[in-house]
């Protein structure tokens, strides 16, 4: 490896799109993963991920010889700059991030790397992970003089190689200055185009990314309080969330109300974000009430399609359309539908689903993942939209309605088109719309 190259470790979804993103600036790319699978399906170009664009950039990145993949980290032992980005996940146990794969990974970077060298957090990390992983490296090679930065990932899936291209910031913490800097020059094209870069301590960047997702999940999680309100008293949801969200001061996005928030980071980092509190003696309040709203919520789903349903869903069908935690993603980690199926299935229903992408494998005898949404649909006393695929808003009912139990929709996601000639024919309920009963 040459010096001016750079190593990613931990190529899930923040390390591989880092990595295809720096490589397409021309910078080259050492991709290191301890799972050989995954580094197998990555030299043959195939993404083990679904998002939009990266396979072609994988692959333009693999032809134009700026990329490659190695499970063993001493293959990347001369880079001057490293970028972590291991999985935390949440112990089941503490409540903490676990930091094992962190601290396994810096170690081992930490034996290889050369002098100076500047090893870039990007996982999401408890508050002072760094400062300690900087005190560790220093204690066991003082020689080497190495650098911690905490440089934390602000992408959403479905649109990760958008949004690495069009960063609204950047964020560099870290106590050394020159770390700090060789950081910096790897963004530099983003600095160009006037993205504002923040330069820290690693104690202020950890915190900004927990406060971010913590703040994003509370606007969730307050205008889906609000849209409970409005299902009781009357009104229309997104309309209340238009007339609020021209506000700057409060701005339209993450004003969409829905089953509540999933996917792998809200969850993870609210509940994080509440131990850290904790742990610290200063209990985080409102993002403790935002995890203990967002989990209820799914209750509060259930017992309204039981509603509808006639208070019993023991022995009948349901069709629920979509799984993934939100639109155009494979990931069913923490997904409202995935939670929502397992409490049919509880209740005594048979649920057949149906999504473009996502699969979800559960061992029960009433559940049967479908090819199509006409074959989730098949003797269907009611159909639930989950997750707000494309295909969901247009799609026409006309086409189920012979195969229906019940033309009832329970939509959770605010998506079908309820003005469609065929809406006429169905009972079609939403979240954050009142009761059609
Ligand atoms: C989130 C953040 O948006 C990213 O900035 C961050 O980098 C990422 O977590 C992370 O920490 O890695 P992501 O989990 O991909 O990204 O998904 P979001 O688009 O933020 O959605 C999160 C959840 O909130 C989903 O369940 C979504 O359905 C829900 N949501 C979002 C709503 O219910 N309403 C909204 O208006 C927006």
């Amino acid at each position: 490896m040459k010096t001016d190259e750079i190593c990613v470790v931990g190529v899930g979804y923040v390390g591989l799109i880092q990595a295809v993103g720096l490589a397409s600036f021309g910078l080259k790319v050492t991709c290191v993963d301890l799972d050989p699978a995954k580094i197998d399906m990555l030299r043959r170009g195939v993404p083990p991920i679904f998002e939009a664009g990266l396979e072609e950039a994988l692959r333009q990145a693999i032809d134009r010889g700026l990329i490659g993949f190695s499970t063993d980290i001493a293959e990347a032992a001369a880079a001057p700059l490293y970028f972590v980005a291991v999985g935390t996940p949440t112990s089941e146990r503490t409540g903490n991030a676990r930091l094992d794969y962190l601290e396994a990974a810096v170690s081992g970077i930490a034996a290889v790397a050369p002098p100076e060298a500047v090893i870039t957090v990007k996982s999401t990390v408890p508050i002072g992970t760094c400062a300690a992983l900087q005190a560790r490296l220093d204690r066991d090679h003082p020689e080497k003089l190495l650098a911690i930065v905490s440089n934390p990932e602000f992408l959403r899936e479905g649109t990760a190689l958008h949004d690495f291209f069009n960063p609204e910031r950047i964020v560099i913490g870290g106590a050394s200055r020159p770390a700090r800097e060789r950081v910096r020059k790897s963004y530099a094209g983003f600095e160009e185009r006037g993205v504002p870069v923040i330069e820290s301590d690693t104690f202020t960047s950890e915190t900004i990314k927990y406060a971010a997702n913590a703040f994003l999940a509370t606007k969730v999680t307050f205008i889906n309080e609000i849209s409970d309100l409005v299902e009781t008293v009357g009104g229309d949801i997104d309309e209340v969330a238009r007339g609020i969200g021209l506000d700057s001061r409060i701005g339209p996005q993450f004003l969409k109300a829905g089953p509540g928030y999933g996917g792998s980071c809200f969850p993870k980092d609210t509940l994080a974000l509440a131990t850290i509190g904790r742990r610290h003696g200063v209990q985080q309040q409102i993002v403790e009430t935002v995890i203990r709203i967002n989990d209820s919520r799914r209750f509060h789903i259930l017992k309204r399609i039981e509603a509808a349903m006639g208070d019993k869903l023991s022995g009948k069908r349901v069709a629920v359309l979509g799984l993934a935690f939100k639109a155009d993603t494979d990931d069913v980690r923490d997904s409202p539908a995935v939670e929502i199926v397992h409490a049919l299935l509880e209740e005594g229903a048979a649920v057949r689903s149906y999504d473009p992408v996502a699969k979800l494998t559960v061992k029960h005898r009433g559940y049967r993942q479908c090819e199509t949404i006409a074959a989730a649909c098949e003797g269907a006393s009611a159909v639930l939209v989950a997750t707000e695929w494309g295909e969901f808003r247009t799609f026409d009912f006309t086409a189920v309605e012979e195969a229906v139990e019940r033309r009832y929709i329970f939509d959770m996601r605010r998506i079908v088109d309820i003005k469609a000639p065929w809406a006429r024919r169905w009972d079609i309920e939403r979240i954050g719309s009142p009761l059609i009963r």
